[in-house]
């Protein structure tokens, strides 16, 4: 008989924001893989880098923004350790994930040797300015150090997300949850481009009790061999 700790599966929503888009995403996220019994959900905050804190410090709309994440913990690698799954929030840089999203990644080589991070469910969800400035190219950009790592890569598929398949100026694709900022930063996610946050977050909650079980059932299978 599994104990409750067992039984339980666990999702972390590891993001980064720094006018806060990518965190309302994020909280979405975390709200859809809570909505799925027996699922512990961590949201925690990539820490920003020191350069940019300076840089943009004069910002007041990454200062609010800021203020509005403050009660958020940084992400740690016993959180990466703790999750059967790990979503990644990251807007855009150029097509690319932030330089804090990927410098925390490059810390991660103690566990990538330990091979912990394998066949671990994952998934990115971003935030463009624009419809054509990297809601694809972002997350699959990101994907190359996640497998690396191992993780068994989800996306948002068409069938689940019926509010993605249309040519109105809205974020997300097959491959992730995407919301657009606009040029100026002053739009805000919109119901649609939520949902499929959502959608994300039940889906690897989903999928990672699957695979968690499958990782349970190996373990014991070594042991008792
Ligand atoms: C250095 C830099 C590069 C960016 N590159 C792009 C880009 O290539 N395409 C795009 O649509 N937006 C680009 N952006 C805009 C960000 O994606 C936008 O500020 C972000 O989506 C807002 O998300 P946040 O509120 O979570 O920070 C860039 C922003 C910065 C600071």
């Amino acid at each position: 008989m599994a104990n409750a700790s067992e039984q339980q599966t666990n999702i972390l929503v590891a993001y980064y924001s720094t006018y806060g888009h990518t965190f309302q995403m994020a909280e979405s996220v975390v709200e859809g893989a809570r909505s799925i019994p027996g699922t512990e959900v961590r949201l925690r905050r990539i820490p920003e880098l020191e350069e940019a804190r300076k840089a943009l410090s004069k910002q007041d709309a990454y200062v609010k923004a800021q203020e509005r994440q403050a009660e958020i913990p940084e992400v740690t690698h016993d959180d990466l350790r703790w999750a059967h799954g790990i979503l990644w929030g990251t807007p855009t840089r150029y097509g690319n994930m932030t330089a804090q999203m990927k410098q925390f990644i490059d810390t991660t080589g103690a566990l990538w040797m330990a091979g912990d991070l394998e066949d671990k469910v994952t998934g990115v969800f971003t935030s463009t300015a624009t419809i054509h400035g990297g809601q694809e190219s972002t997350v699959l950009t990101s994907l190359v150090p996640l497998l690396h790592l191992g993780m068994i890569f989800i996306g948002t598929p068409y069938g689940q997300n019926p509010q993605i398949l249309v040519t109105d100026g809205i974020g997300g694709s097959p491959y992730g949850p995407g919301t657009l900022a606009g040029p100026d930063g002053s739009r805000q996610p919109v119901e649609s481009e939520l949902q499929t946050a959502r959608n994300l977050g039940s889906r690897a909650a989903r999928v990672a009790q699957r695979t968690k079980i499958l990782r349970q059932t190996e373990e014991h299978g070594k042991q008792s061999s």
